[in-house]
């Protein structure tokens, strides 16, 4: 596979690889868009199938966790949603995010061996965040009716290029690898990886990820703090639970179970 930087997706080639398969089987391509959730929210509530995705060159108003913006440039990067319907009740709903993560990272780990999770849902390497997720979901009755879940990948955009304040924070696949990577590629194994992880979730549930999401993790055994909104968590990353949860000992030698919040590493990444 074959694209220059910088030129639009070859949407038609990515249709062609992901032909047959079941996540990707119908893709909508849009030059510019508010955000790919968005449509793609519209789309699961006008009844469109588990699978479906949207995909854009660039987002006007591309939206982060937590209420933050995620910048889309043209030309550079994935940006793309994809609908699930699980069968999962709503309080379960919040640990596909990390089903998504999983493959996610599983993916860009064909390119780099330094890729890693940070929980709940940001895939790093080398420390640097190279990919973002953002899971919305739609209910009835306690019963989920549809997650769209929500991949930004930086594959070419170069660090150099961001705001000064997100320079040690960010990366690209591009700036991992020496050289520029085929986008198409890039979203042809995230979906192939991702139909993988999330069967595996549906039949299994979480309990058999968490041994590869362990794997990847960069929080293990990391002091870290942990703000949720209500409450503010200190203490050291002892693993996931099988839920998806984080576990964490505080400095009392209390274990704690955390369902989601924000994370900061104390120290960095670096090992004392
Ligand atoms: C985060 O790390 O804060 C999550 C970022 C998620 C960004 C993706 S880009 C495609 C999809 N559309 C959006 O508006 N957001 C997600």
């Amino acid at each position: 596979m074959t694209q220059t930087p910088h030129a639009p997706l070859a949407i038609e080639e990515l249709r062609r690889v992901c032909a047959t398969a079941h996540f990707g089987g119908t893709i909508l391509y849009f030059d510019r868009i508010d955000s790919t959730n968005t449509a793609a929210a519209r789309l699961a509530h006008e009844g469109a199938a588990e699978g479906t995705v949207v995909i854009a060159e660039t987002q006007t108003h591309g939206r982060g966790r937590l209420g933050r913006t995620w910048v889309s440039p043209p030309f550079a990067n994935l940006y793309l949603s994809i609908i699930l319907r699980p069968p999962l009740r709503t309080a379960e709903a919040p640990v596909l995010a990390l089903v998504v993560g999983l493959a996610t990272a599983e993916a860009l780990g064909t390119w780099t061996p330094l890729v890693g999770l940070k929980w709940p849902n940001d895939v790093l390497i080398n420390g640097r965040k190279a990919a973002g997720i953002l899971t919305e979901m739609d209910s009835a009755q306690d019963r989920v009716r549809s997650v769209i879940a929500g991949i930004g990948v930086n594959v070419n955009g170069r660090t150099a290029a961001l705001p000064l304040e997100l320079r040690d924070k960010a990366t690209s696949l591009r700036d991992a690898v020496g050289h520029p990577v085929d986008r198409v590629d890039v979203a042809h194994r995230l979906l192939s990886r991702l139909e993988a992880r999330y069967d595996e979730f549906v039949r299994q549930g979480f309990a058999a990820l968490r041994g590869p999401w362990d794997a990847l993790s960069c929080l293990h055994e990391r002091r870290v703090e942990i703000e949720d909104g209500a409450r503010r968590y200190a203490g050291t990353v002892a693993g996931l639970a099988d839920d998806g949860r984080l576990r964490l000992r505080t400095d009392a030698g209390e274990e704690v179970f955390v369902v989601a919040g924000d994370v900061t590493v104390v120290g960095g990444y670096q090992r004392p």
